[in-house]
């Protein structure tokens, strides 16, 4: 038995957001139905291609554990079978740009004359306000969420992150509200709309910002490098580089190798509780009582050379070296794992974090699998569909229909062919 095993999820997403958020759900146990255009499905099927005709593995490590149909929803047909499926669904998760979902014909109010114990569940970029009507990617929600403004070096210009904080990060945020209005409608009877905007799920990430920002007011962000170089503030947040987002300053500092390898780095943070394992470790046991170093207060102005002895250290061992050495002593501290390293990591293979996972047509493939793990709920990750691989299998037995509907409606073109829009009817 699964945590969400009984639920059925009406998965009308595409690219990475919506998508993410599906395959948690998926993972723990909903049965996930995608639904999809007949001939080209998801668009990330065809992007970022590797090889030719094979689903991308931008669309296979987004969509595992999931089951697909296709459907032209602007078919007269398609559409009748869609209504269908909302009626016989507990959630309907979109990620469409705004107003899509209503030219469907699929508004708030005929969801719930179809079935009022739907969950509608949206990604958008924006939430309500000036931009609401903006498509949005990735990126656009890291600068409009304040994390581009905020990370980089102060002297460089804006930066987004590696981490999809906007897509996947929102999604992670939807599946949230999604469970919560599972919760809550076991109480109410009813559904409800849930919606997560992109920008929002930044700025929710970006929260230690907004904290500083208000910090400011009362003086300069003394862990902040910049400080200790007397370069002076400015009206908001500026880029922090690698300083630490918490109260104990750290650093990205060089190792063994770092002129060859671009990962030879590792993040050491002078954690003050063990500041005096620092000074033995580093060979400057002086540091434990000298007025300058002694105390968290009057390290901050000298961050900068702090950093550069314990680098002169850390130079002469590799990263993991490193890393043993410091933990011994319980100084906080993680070395700079690349994409290689990572997919070969045995600790993240035995835990299910990275699986290998084998797709009929691309083969085997590595993926990162729930990053979740419960006791009572295992996941197993199973391949994506194929495109519409469970049309019939959906027809049939999530939406009962006989042999005779099922080739009435393939025959209209509402699952692949050439079918008749309602705009043209
Ligand atoms: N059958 C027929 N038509 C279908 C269909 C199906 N099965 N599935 C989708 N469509 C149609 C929709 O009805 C819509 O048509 P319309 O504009 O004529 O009404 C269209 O395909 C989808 O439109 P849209 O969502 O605008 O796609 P896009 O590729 O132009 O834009 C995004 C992509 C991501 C920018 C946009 O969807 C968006 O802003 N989404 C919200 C924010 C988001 O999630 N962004 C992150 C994505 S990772």
């Amino acid at each position: 038995m699964k945590a969400l095993e009984g639920v059925k999820i009406l998965d009308f997403t595409h690219v990475q957001s919506g998508p993410t958020c599906t395959q948690l759900l998926a993972w723990m146990g909903a049965d996930v139905i995608k639904v999809e255009r007949p001939g080209v499905g998801d668009i990330t099927r065809g992007q970022l291609r590797d090889i030719p005709g094979v689903d991308s593995l931008y669309f296979t490590m987004l969509n595992h554990n999931k089951r697909s149909i296709t459907l032209d929803t602007k078919n007269r047909t398609g559409l009748e079978v869609l209504e269908g499926l909302v009626k016989v669904c507990d959630v309907l998760v979109e990620n469409f740009a705004p107003g899509v979902l209503d030219r469907v014909g699929l508004t708030w109010a005929r969801i719930q004359e179809l079935n009022p114990r739907m969950i509608v569940a949206s990604v958008k970029g924006f939430g309500p306000g000036p931009y609401e009507d903006c498509k949005v990617y990735e990126n656009v929600a890291q600068c409009a969420g304040g994390s581009a403004a905020t990370t980089g070096f102060r002297e460089g210009p804006p930066l987004v992150t590696g981490a999809q904080i906007g897509d996947s990060g929102t999604g992670l945020h939807l599946a949230l509200g999604i469970v919560a209005a599972l919760y809550q409608r076991q109480t109410t009877g009813r559904g409800q709309k849930v919606l997560a905007a992109m920008q929002d799920g930044v700025l929710n990430l970006c929260r230690v910002k907004l904290r500083d920002q208000q910090r400011l007011q009362h003086g300069p962000l003394r862990e902040y490098r910049q400080y200790g170089e007397n370069i002076p503030f400015g009206e908001s947040v500026p880029r922090a580089g690698n300083d630490s987002g918490g109260g104990q300053p750290g650093w990205i500092i060089k190792c063994k190798g770092w002129e060859t390898d671009p990962d030879a780095y590792i993040y050491f943070i002078t954690q003050a509780p063990v500041w005096e394992k620092i000074c033995d470790v580093i060979g400057e046991p002086e540091w434990k009582t000298h007025p300058d170093y002694a105390t968290p207060d009057a390290r901050l102005p000298r961050l900068k050379a702090i950093f550069e002895r314990v680098e002169q250290w850390t130079m002469t061992m590799t990263k993991f070296e490193a890393m043993d050495i410091l933990n011994k002593y319980d100084i906080p501290c993680g070395p700079i794992l690349s994409m290689k390293e990572l997919a070969a990591e045995p600790s993240l293979r035995k835990t299910g974090t990275i699986v290998e996972v084998d797709h009929p047509t691309r083969g085997k493939y590595l993926s990162v699998g729930n990053p979740i793990k419960m006791s009572d709920s295992p996941s197993e990750v199973t391949r994506s569909p194929l495109l519409g691989e469970h049309t019939d299998e959906i027809l049939r037995h999530v939406l009962g229909l006989d042999a005779q509907r099922i080739e009435e409606i393939k025959a209209s073109g509402a699952t692949g062919g050439a079918a008749k829009s309602i705009a043209a009817e």
